[in-house]
């Protein structure tokens, strides 16, 4: 364990850069490693979670490097060309990482078998093999569905029509990429949107993709296998869900202006930034561009005086990771902050919704937890207490927890003590020099 103490150092002021998005670096690799020839790219995360994917693909065939000035190099092995790994494929802390790559092994004739660490061995993997075994693949799981888990793929799959009973990128994301090794049209049918970077991504690649949407909202994604996929020039622009911790300390730290540079801002992944705008938050765009096919804005945010609202639940699944720093957000607001439909979040790195009520209680906040959600009454910008010596919030290996709770310390009056900075790296291994930079930017030692 690597505990921190997080504490108020003043506004953050000055320029910082947010890494890459995670979601788009795993599917970078992932399509890189099954097209012919070689795909480049540039602003890949290179956190723990991403460098699991790219372990992962090069056990089944795959070839990837990572230049000297950061540039990663991936050579496919063409769709249908997955190799059996020799060993298990060891995903870490990285949901994202196994889902996606069960439905890849899915449609290939081999045989792998998925580990990964505590939290991610807890986290219900059914929601995937439920589709990927329609589709003709063959699964041994730990009970519950959770890992250890040995997936039999096969081929050819059969291509499926498939309805997503969870508003999931994850699973939907399984079902398309289990379906680019398949013959014939496989359909995925999506009530809720949910983050589109792999249709984007498909298309680039040269799938045949459509998308249709009808008049109630639900999106029918059909994909035509057997694929053949073009490598591509990829540079992966900076990611929201990272970038949400800064944003969220510019607010509540009194004094702030910070510029947030190169945020994604793909409309189903933003709709923090609306909220905290509802709330009464300071982020302004500037210089709106398009980087590797997805809108990306520098965010000027100023330090704002946060108003409780009640947050309509159709936004979840566009916001569906900023959940526990947006409670720390409310936990600085005035007035209280109702959020429902939040189900989704007990089944994360941790139970978010139980981990974050246990988290901002112990930094003084006055929270209630619901069976779907958080009602958080705020102090109307004062300071929280911040935790008691000899307290620490417990993280449960979630690094969304981690980055929350040291953001609620820099607007704490005795700082915030966390149990473990280490999962940090799972998706952001340069949060905390990057807290540094933007909290020395004011008194000028930076
Ligand atoms: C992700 C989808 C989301 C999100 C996760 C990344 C993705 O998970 O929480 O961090 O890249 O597809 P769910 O699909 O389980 O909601």
């Amino acid at each position: 364990m690597r505990p921190r103490r997080f504490t108020a150092t003043g506004p953050l002021m000055g320029r910082i850069r947010v890494p890459g998005d995670k979601s788009i670096s795993h599917r970078s690799i992932m399509l890189g490693a099954l097209a012919v020839g070689e795909t480049r790219v540039t602003g890949l995360l290179e956190g723990e979670d991403v460098l699991s994917t790219a372990a992962a693909m090069r056990a089944m065939g795959a070839t990837i490097e990572r230049d000297a000035d950061g540039t990663w190099h991936v050579h496919g092995v063409g769709v249908g060309g997955l190799l059996n790994p020799r060993e298990a494929l060891d995903m870490g802390n990285s949901g994202t990482s196994t889902r996606l790559l069960m439905g890849l092994v899915a449609s290939h004739p081999i045989t792998a078998t998925f580990i990964g660490d505590a939290s991610l061995s807890k986290r219900p993997m059914g929601r995937v093999i439920d589709p990927l075994s329609q589709m003709g693949a063959t699964f041994t799981a730990a009970p519950g569905g959770r890992l250890p888990l040995t997936l039999q793929g096969i081929h050819p799959a059969v291509p499926i029509r498939y309805r997503l009973p969870v508003a999931s990128a994850q699973v939907k994301s399984a079902v398309l990429l289990a379906g680019l090794n398949t013959p014939g049209v496989t359909t995925v049918i999506e009530p809720v949107p949910t983050r589109d970077h792999s249709e984007r991504m498909l298309k680039g690649f040269g799938a045949d993709l459509q998308v249709e949407v009808e008049a109630d909202g639900t999106r029918v994604i059909r994909l035509t296998g057997e694929a053949e996929l073009k490598p591509q020039v990829i540079d992966v622009p900076g990611d929201p869900s990272s970038a949400a911790f800064f944003v969220v300390a510019a607010l509540i730290v009194p004094g702030s202006d910070l510029v947030v540079e190169n945020v994604g801002l793909n409309p189903t992944r933003a709709a923090l930034f609306d909220v905290l705008r509802q709330m009464g938050g300071s982020i302004e765009e500037l210089d709106r561009r398009d980087v590797g096919g997805e809108p990306v804005a520098d965010l000027r945010v100023r330090a704002s005086a946060l108003t409780g609202i009640v947050v309509d639940p159709a936004v979840v699944p566009s916001m569906v990771d900023e959940f526990p720093v947006l409670f720390v957000a409310a936990a600085l607001a005035q007035g209280s902050t109702v959020t429902t439909g939040l189900e989704e979040l007990r089944v994360k790195e941790s139970d978010r919704i139980a981990v974050m009520r246990a988290a901002l209680e112990l930094a003084g906040a006055r929270v209630t937890e619901t069976e779907d959600g958080l009602i958080i009454d705020g102090t109307g910008g004062e300071p929280l207490p911040g935790t008691d010596d000899g307290a620490a919030v417990a993280t449960h290996l979630d690094h969304r927890i981690a980055m929350s709770m040291a953001v609620a310390g820099l607007a704490s009056r005795r700082g915030v003590e966390v149990d473990d900075t280490r999962p940090i790296a799972t998706s952001f291994p340069v949060f905390e020099n990057l807290l540094e930079t933007a909290t020395t930017a004011a008194t000028g030692t930076a």
